[in-house]
């Protein structure tokens, strides 16, 4: 049996990199994976306590992220969505993890490096690391966490975006020093499942990936009205040449816009430059605003919708919990006498 879980944090709106990336994997995964096959997606908010957030701005960003999961078409009666804090054992596995998690593992992680904005290729002494930048314990082992978040269901595939990559690498590593240390197969190694749109690039800078953390202009945002959406299409990044090709390496911006077109589209790379090769960017860009706000508009409609359903998104996330926690409990009192707690 498998089981195919993954996690959002809830810092803010959804955006197309996380749709494009993951949303519509999660959504086409409930026809395509086996009925046996559970679906878990947590919307995973210990995790966006890391970086420190205004309360009631969390509280509500938890509600609209479930709202978007919804809206992009996660079928509660298919797939389980619920809050990570609303299942203790997240907590306790993280902490049984802690426990075998070499420092030298983390220190390694890109993720906090760039949350405290630090230059991923500067080499650090241990001392620096430690001592610099105010970089608190729970962003650092932020990792852990997820390893805990996707082995405390026995997960076998995971569907993420690039820049998770290296936490799932991460995940492995202690699920196979966890069941050597134990001398027991307890996890599974479970498997990244990734898009043509895994890595969905900044609209101002297409050096950095879109980002919930940066600016409005450098990301479409799921909620954006059809204006907006023109708009910071129309001001992203581009070059002078005045037709459309795929070349990531010389035409980074363009070659971004590409592969948003063919993700929105559902069609390859070479159909999208095959299609408009011909186009000046001008043009390409009405394009792409016109497929975007076709393929948000009944998404963005949904939204609206169940914005005014709060109750029955409670009830959703609920029973997810629910549902899920038994499957939890039931691997954690597994992980408990593994260890020697019971
Ligand atoms: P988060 O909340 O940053 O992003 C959610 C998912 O969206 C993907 N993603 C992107 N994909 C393509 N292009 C982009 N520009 C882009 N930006 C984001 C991410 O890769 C991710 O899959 N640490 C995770 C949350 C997490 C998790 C887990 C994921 C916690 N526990 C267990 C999987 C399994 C995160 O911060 O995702």
């Amino acid at each position: 049996p498998e089981l195919i879980l993954s996690g959002i944090q809830p810092t803010g709106s959804p955006h197309i990199g996380n749709f494009l990336g993951v949303l519509s994997k999660w959504v086409s995964l409930q026809q395509t994976a086996h009925d046996s096959v559970t679906l878990l997606y947590p919307i995973v908010d210990l995790h966006a306590l890391t970086i420190p957030r205004d309360p009631e701005q969390l509280k509500k960003s938890k509600i609209e992220t479930a709202i978007v999961l919804l809206a992009c078409g996660i079928d509660p009666a298919r797939s389980l969505i619920f809050e990570q804090s609303r299942i203790p054992a997240h907590t306790e596995l993280a902490w049984f993890f802690n426990c075998i998690t070499p420092m030298g593992w983390l220190s390694r992680m890109t993720q906090w490096k760039s949350k405290l904005k630090l230059k991923t290729n500067s080499q650090f002494s241990e001392h620096d690391v430690l001592s610099s930048s105010g970089l608190c314990l729970g962003l650092f082992s932020y990792p852990v966490l997820q390893a805990a978040d996707i082995l405390l269901y026995k997960a076998t595939h995971v569907p993420i975006g690039e820049d998770q990559v290296q936490h799932l690498e991460l995940t492995r590593d202690i699920a196979e020093m966890f069941n050597k240390m134990f001398r027991q197969n307890v996890f599974p190694l479970p498997l990244p499942i990734t898009t043509s749109a895994k890595r969905i690039m900044s609209l101002y800078d297409p050096s950095k990936k879109m980002s919930k953390s940066d600016p409005e202009n450098t990301r479409i945002n799921m909620s954006d009205p059809p204006e907006i959406i023109a708009e910071k299409i129309k001001k992203s990044t581009s070059d002078s040449l005045k037709y459309i090709t795929y070349d990531p390496e010389t035409r980074p911006a363009i070659a971004n816009l590409v592969t948003i077109y063919a993700a929105v589209q559902g069609i390859t790379i070479d159909q999208v430059v095959v299609e408009h090769g011909k186009s000046n960017i001008k043009t390409f860009k009405d394009a792409l605003t016109q497929v975007l706000v076709e393929k948000l508009s009944p998404i963005q409609k949904e939204i609206q919708r169940l914005r005014l359903e709060q109750g029955y998104v409670q009830q959703v996330l609920k029973n997810g919990a629910e549902k899920a926690s038994i499957i939890a409990e039931n691997n954690l009192d597994e992980i408990r006498r593994v260890v020697g707690l019971k």
